[in-house]
């Protein structure tokens, strides 16, 4: 009897088709069926999705031959749940899904993230199909098989890497999302700017005017534009190890999931944080990393062309200390930032003086 084995498996790469395409909804069904191979589909969204788009998705995908069942959620980052998630087994338990099937996530980025994470544990995983409709979820959320549910104790803590097989993105759906959320996508584009693409940042300069009054053809390029800057980071560092080119995606997070959790995921979008999130960062890339000042002040006269928050409401400094701490990415000895050294690079995570954290975070509308 063996005591002491090492099993080699075969490197599992799982493949995504991306189709990036205004009209690409429409024909979904067919999408799905060719992608999976699926016969029955759990079609999961939320509700104010399901009210837009429920029934033209399920029209498609019944004209495909595919026997689909809607699940929906209620519509907020608090669906992303632990409760929700067993809500979602239960209804993949009545429908039947099995190995074979597929689970469709039609919705933001909450509905991705949680529908993602379900299917990878459903049946110790089955396939699913991201059909983003928020701006957040086109360029961002839908792209590179992160899958989570929240905890009281922090945001995204409980999760896998579950990569779609695919990805149908339509920016036409992007028509019927509120102003407001549409300009929280918007600061995920500049992320991707100021963190791994210099002229993609640029490029959003010259377009912020159509961009902000959601110019659709500005917007697919503005989507296919990101997708590709991001593709770029997660192709070269699947599951963000430590120190990988993926973790240059974070840029902005550390405060920003910080202000989402002080507000208990309501009044500030996650947008919106990552923006306040970004202002912090810049400043401090400025003062550590020695980003020129003049870089920062276009990212801020960008995210103010685009209608993104000055700053935060007042929040209590205690309160986001907390959730920094929680944050997942943080280390062990103090939180840690992705800084940006020059426009379109990130440096990797590093430990800032809490010092120097509170003076930038007390500027952007924290209380002591
Ligand atoms: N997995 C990842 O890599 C990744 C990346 C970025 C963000 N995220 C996660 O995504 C979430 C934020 O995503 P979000 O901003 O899309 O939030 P969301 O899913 O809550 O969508 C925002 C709101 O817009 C509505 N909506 C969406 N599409 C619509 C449409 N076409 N028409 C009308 N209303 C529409 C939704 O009902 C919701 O109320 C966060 O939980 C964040 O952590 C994940
Ligand atoms: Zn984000």
């Amino acid at each position: 009897v063996p005591r002491d084995v090492t099993v080699r498996f075969p490197a599992e790469v799982p493949t995504s088709r991306i189709l990036i395409g205004r009209g690409s909804f429409e024909t979904l069904g067919r999408r799905i069926a060719r992608a999976t191979g699926a016969r029955r589909v759990a079609l999961v969204t939320d509700a104010r999705v399901g009210r837009l788009h429920g029934r033209r998705a399920l029209d498609s995908l019944r004209r495909a031959g595919l026997s689909a069942g809607l699940v929906a959620v209620p519509q907020g980052e608090r669906a992303k749940s632990v409760g929700r998630l067993e809500g979602l087994w239960r209804a993949f338990a009545r429908l039947g899904i099995g190995r074979r099937d597929a689970v469709v996530a039609l919705g933001g980025g909450v509905v991705g993230d949680l529908a993602g994470f379900a299917a990878a544990t459903w049946l110790r995983g089955v396939p699913w199909v991201a059909v983003p409709t928020s701006l957040v979820a086109q360029v961002d959320a839908s792209v590179g098989g992160k899958t989570a549910v929240n905890l009281d104790a922090g945001k995204n803590l409980v999760g896998s890497f579950h990569q779609p097989s695919a990805v149908v993105v339509d920016p036409e759906l992007l028509s019927t999302l509120p102003r407001r959320h549409l300009r929280a996508g918007l600061a995920e584009v500049v992320k991707m700017g100021m963190a791994v693409d210099a002229r993609l940042f640029r490029w959003v300069e010259r377009h912020a005017v159509r961009l902000r009054s959601g110019e659709p053809a500005t917007l697919e390029t503005a989507v296919r534009l990101a997708i590709a800057a991001k593709l770029r980071a997660v192709r070269r560092d699947v599951r963000e190890r430590e120190g990988g080119a993926r973790t240059a995606l974070n840029y902005g997070h550390t405060l920003g999931h910080a202000i989402e959790a002080a507000w208990g995921y309501r009044r500030v979008l996650h947008g919106e944080a990552v923006a306040i999130g970004m202002r912090a960062a810049a400043q401090l890339s400025v003062q550590v990393v020695g980003l020129a000042p003049g870089a920062r002040d276009r990212q801020d006269a960008l995210l103010d062309a685009l209608g993104l928050p000055q700053g935060m409401p007042p929040t209590r400094l205690s309160l986001l200390w907390r959730a920094m701490e929680h944050d997942k990415k943080r280390s062990r000895e103090r939180v840690r930032w992705v800084l940006t050294p020059r426009m379109g690079h990130a440096s990797l995570p590093r430990p800032i003086a809490p010092r120097m954290v509170r003076a930038v975070v007390l500027r952007l509308g924290a209380r002591a």
